[in-house]
């Protein structure tokens, strides 16, 4: 029933932390959003996507002149993870909004705007009240949470539940990924079936299946990321570097080793390194690049000898098999990972940051549940 579920959902079973059970769920919380979403296709049919909750809504989404993306922390970082596929597939131009920033500018929103709130609680104050804008500005409002019947599910004109059920502790990791696999749904349901986008969405489709196994596997990597913690556990910093579908995975990654490991970690867009963090770096301040198989990877490739040459400590996070290819000029640490589509990479590529700021936080002695002076949902401004 149900309800037995819910209850299943608040039993940490066999792990010691929420996060932990969270982290690891994954492969789990991943099928149950795709459920009933994804049709595999067969003799006469095409593989296709079905998003009940849009269906009378995506002619005019389709028709809309720009989507903008509006939410708050590690929703909006699951958006900017998102955009780039959203772009390629619908052809309309996609903007990013971080909610508190667009209602301090009072920014431009349209009628014939497409706005989509991304909240996992969707009760945050600032999501909403940037919903209420725009509304009162004759937006198409979607809203994208992992809450039935939350105020962001209620005051939206149409949307998507993430269904990646219950999330307890404070640091966003299942809904993350459900956000974003979501989110590239979306993308498919928006985008037209020609003829000459087919090949590529039905690799979409089918790295969408494929996820939770390919989950399951970048989950082993846990050891790795305990003894990686053990090494890191004394630095003030960590740098993470990313680009492309990746600087999203930059951001979310160093947001969560901040918000539960207490340590000041920051996500850097590569293509930005010359025009100031570069600066920073020396031999003894730890710097993840995310160097994954995509159309950035050799310009990821040049960062890091570049990174080499000021003798940076690097831990350069790459697929399967690129190992010895990818710490050309120097030595560094390396985090394998399996390879999917590359839209679909950053849910791959959170995993083992999720894991290390979890691991991090433990031995440091934190709280990685209810981290000092946050809270799960943000409702207050
Ligand atoms: C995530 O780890 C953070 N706790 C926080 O950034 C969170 O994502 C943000 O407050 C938005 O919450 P929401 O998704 O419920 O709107």
């Amino acid at each position: 029933s149900v309800l037995e579920m819910e209850v299943e959902q608040i039993n940490k079973g066999k792990y010691e932390h929420y996060m932990q059970k969270e982290i690891h769920e994954q492969p789990q919380s991943l099928t149950t959003t795709m459920r009933g979403r994804l049709i595999r296709g067969g003799s006469c049919k095409a593989k296709s996507v079905l998003l009940g909750g849009l269906k009378d809504h995506l002619k005019t989404i389709r028709r809309s002149r720009r989507i903008v993306f509006i939410g708050c922390g590690t929703s909006y970082n699951a958006a900017l993870a998102a955009r780039p596929i959203l772009e390629e597939l619908s052809g309309i131009p996609v903007t990013m909004e971080i909610a508190s920033d667009l209602l301090d500018r009072q920014g431009p929103i349209y009628r014939e705007d497409t706005t989509v709130f991304v909240s996992q609680s969707g009760e945050t104050a600032d999501t909403l009240l940037a919903l209420e804008y725009a509304l009162e500005n004759g937006a198409l409002c979607v809203g994208i949470t992992n809450t039935v019947g939350s105020a962001i599910a209620r005051n939206t004109h149409c949307g998507v539940h993430i269904n990646a059920g219950c999330e307890i502790g404070v640091a966003s990791t299942k809904a993350y990924t459900s956000q974003i696999v979501v989110m590239a749904m979306l993308a498919l349901a928006i985008g037209d079936d020609t003829i000459s986008s087919q090949t590529r969405r039905e690799a979409i489709i089918d790295g969408l299946f494929d996820l939770p196994g390919k989950v399951k596997e970048v989950l082993k990597l846990d050891e790795e990321m305990k003894d990686l913690a053990k090494l890191l556990i004394a630095e003030q910093s960590l740098l993470v570097f990313g680009r492309g579908y990746n600087y999203a995975t930059a951001l979310e990654g160093a947001l969560k080793v901040k918000e539960v490991s207490l340590m000041h970690s920051e996500g850097i867009l590569a293509g930005e390194m010359k025009h100031g963090p570069l600066a920073l770096v020396d031999e003894t301040l730890p710097i993840v690049v995310i160097a994954t198989r995509d159309a950035c990877f050799s310009k990821q490739q040049s960062v890091i000898q570049q990174l080499h040459a000021r003798k940076g400590r690097l831990i350069v996070m790459c697929t399967k098999g690129d190992a010895e290819s990818v710490c050309v000029g120097g030595s560094c640490r390396v985090i394998e990972v399996p390879q999917v589509e590359d839209c679909l990479q950053p849910v791959i590529n959170i995993v083992p940051l999720q894991l290390l700021a979890y691991h991090l936080t433990v031995l440091r002695g934190y709280n990685v549940d209810q981290p000092r002076n946050l809270a799960k949902s943000v409702t207050t401004q």
